[in-house]
């Protein structure tokens, strides 16, 4: 969604601030802009559209100076224009405003302000900001962003520059991440770590409620009261390495992160799998083995692909360690007001750490004093820091929009907890141990089903302009269908749904005509023969069948229009492998539709408001 980056050092901020905006792009956005300051002048700059568009504005009309702050925005309130796009003046020009969040009372505060006079330029809710830190403003541009702010209602990271106070910028946090970034060049505000890869050497995070303020020489973060606050400083290399936010010869990052799986399939793995107890074991969950015998059922709570691995983690618990699991979204759970006992943990799963409502559920269940934990792959993000324990990815930057390779890591993470809570109850040594040699063969594994991809160019060609497609699976493989769909739809903008194959006979199967086909999961295990039946339905109707199933398997041949061999694994670790092809078949089907992969329309890659 929206990011941010501020500069003020010792040389020009506009290339430092459109080459962190560019980082920033995958995030999901639809314009852009900067304020550079250079000394009492403040020049505002900014476009609707992609970042190039912004370029050619600078490079045109060029904006001096080594102070500023810049953004891309998503558009929430009013569409994406260039009156619209960030920063933000108040009335005066004396105070320029970035934002990322929602002020849920700007209708309010923006009617008494139009009352008193003030003329708006934009439908935004960060004008609102603007206008009100101007009016505060005296000779001190920190006291007035905090006097401001205790009139807003919502969500914020913001930036703010002042064409009084040459070289300051200051910044605050409430539910939107805000990250100081320390250089040898000068002093970053970010959004993101990302942004900061290659400038910054070490960088320290805000918490909610505090308010930062940097300059060329110096930084400081204060809580409310304006007292000091000590913050940890930590190596940018413990985040990313430059290379890492990069394509490395990749056309897209979605493909780069597709064939990064064998990899960091291997990373989630490493040092937790041990083979004399043949268990798992996990640093940070900072429980005590008393408080984890005491856990009888687990709340999966997440969005998007993080709850499809979810559904995933429900099945592997059920199985390996004969737990009741729930599932839901946590857009739906903030609202709700679940009976949970004392025994449940609810476990926030999330790549970015920072969904909004993935945030707000945890907030939520914890101050109803449930243990949280969290499933995370940015080290330092807010969910990461706010959980009581916690397992990383360690994916690396999943920077595609898609989600790929956080969906596989977070499933094989999942059957680790599964396989360690299952070792705490019933399942034997000899158990353990089998479980273990197979995650082990998984990268392998992985690297081998990565050779479908030519297989999975071939079908693409001919179902990429499908009215429609059904995704269909049971038991582990219902949620790789409802991801495969989702991949689908999300970059290729071609219409699909998810059903457990058997339920679509309750509605779904009216779709199915020549122009309709259906992705059948369908590698041997307990429910084959149940869902081969269910493919013959779907040919009865005259729907054209694409089936990833096990190698040579001659049943599944003579039945589909298509097959993709996978290699066989046990059924828990099923969603893993059968999701790759199709992460490959929505991005071989975008490409052939024309689509933007790495930012499809409407989408960012981390939705951090409600
Ligand atoms: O960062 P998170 O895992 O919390 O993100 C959750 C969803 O927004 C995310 O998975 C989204 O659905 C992806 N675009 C799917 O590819």
């Amino acid at each position: 969604m929206c990011g941010i980056i501020g500069f003020t050092g010792q040389t020009e901020a506009a290339p430092i601030l459109l080459e962190g905006l560019r980082r920033l792009e995958y995030r999901g956005y639809d314009s852009s802009g900067v304020v550079i300051g250079n000394g009492t002048k403040l020049t505002m700059r900014k476009k609707a559209g992609r970042i190039a568009e912004l370029t050619k504005h600078l490079a045109a009309s060029p904006a001096p100076g080594t102070c500023g702050i810049s953004h891309t925005r998503w558009a929430t309130h009013g569409p994406a224009t260039d009156a619209n796009a960030h920063p933000h003046f108040d009335t005066d020009g004396n105070v320029a405003v970035v934002h990322n969040g929602v002020i849920e009372n700007y209708m309010a505060l923006k009617q008494t302000m139009q009352e008193a006079g003030t003329e708006f330029r934009s439908d935004t809710d960060t004008e609102v900001l603007a206008h009100l830190i101007g009016r505060y403003y005296q000779d001190d541009l920190l006291s007035a962003v905090k006097a401001a702010l205790a009139h807003v209602k919502g969500t914020y990271g913001i930036a703010v520059v002042c064409r009084r106070e040459p070289g300051v910028i200051v910044g605050a946090r409430l539910g939107s991440p805000l990250v100081i970034g320390i250089g040898p060049d000068g002093h970053y505000l970010a959004s993101d770590a990302n942004a900061l890869a290659g400038y910054a050497t070490q960088v320290v995070y805000l918490n909610d409620r505090q308010i930062c303020q940097l300059d060329a020489e110096s930084w400081v973060i204060r809580n409310q009261d304006l007292d000091t606050v000590d913050s940890p400083l930590q190596d940018i290399g413990q985040f990313l390495g430059i290379g890492d936010a990069e394509l490395n010869g990749y056309p897209h990052f979605m493909l780069k992160e597709i064939y990064e799986q064998p990899e960091t399939i291997a990373n989630a793995m490493r040092g937790r799998l041990d083979d004399g107890d043949a268990t798992a074991h996990f640093g940070g969950l900072n429980l005590d083995i008393k408080q984890l015998r005491s856990i009888d059922r687990v709340l999966m709570t997440a969005c998007g692909t993080s709850y499809h691995a979810g559904m995933v983690g429900e099945y592997l618990f059920e199985e390996l360690a004969r737990m009741p699991v729930e599932v839901e979204y946590a857009s739906e759970l903030r609202y709700r007001n679940p009976p949970i006992d004392r025994h449940t943990i609810v476990l926030a799963i999330t790549q970015s750490g920072e969904t909004a409502d993935t945030l707000a559920a945890l907030r939520e269940s914890k101050r109803m004093g449930h243990t949280t934990l969290a499933i995370c792959n940015v080290v330092g993000s807010s969910i990461a820091r706010e959980a009581e324990g916690g397992v990383y990815l360690h994916a690396g930057p999943e920077i595609g929009v898609a989600s790929t390779k956080a969906f596989t890591s977070q499933s094989v993470t999942l059957a680790m907890l599964a396989l360690y809570f299952g070792r705490m109850r019933h399942l034997s040594h000899a158990q353990g141990t089998e479980i273990i040699r197979e995650l082990r063969r998984l990268p392998e594994v992985v690297r081998e089903t990565l050779r479908c991809h030519d297989r999975v160019k071939e079908i693409a060609r001919k179902y990429a302009h499908a009215s429609s497609m059904l995704f269909l699976g049971r038991q582990y493989l219902y949620p790789v269908a409802l991801e495969g769909a989702l991949k689908l739809k999300e970059i290729s903008y071609l219409h699909a749904e998810g059903y457990p194959a058997a339920e679509m006979k309750h509605g779904p199967i009216a779709l199915v005509d020549a122009d309709t086909p259906s992705v059948f999961l369908v590698p041997r295990g307990n429910v084959f023969d149940k869902v081969m039946s269910n493919m013959q339905e779907i040919k009865a109707r005259g729907g054209p069948v694409i089936a990833v199933c096990s190698p040579n398997d001659r049943d599944v041949a003579s039945l589909a229009d298509d097959v993709i061999p996978v290699p066989d694994v046990p059924e828990y670790l099923q969603p893993i492998v059968v999701s790759i092809p199709l992460q490959l078949l929505a991005y071989e089907i975008a490409l052939v539709r024309g689509c933007d992969v790495d930012k499809p329309r409407n989408l960012a890659k981390s939705v951090t408001v409600e």
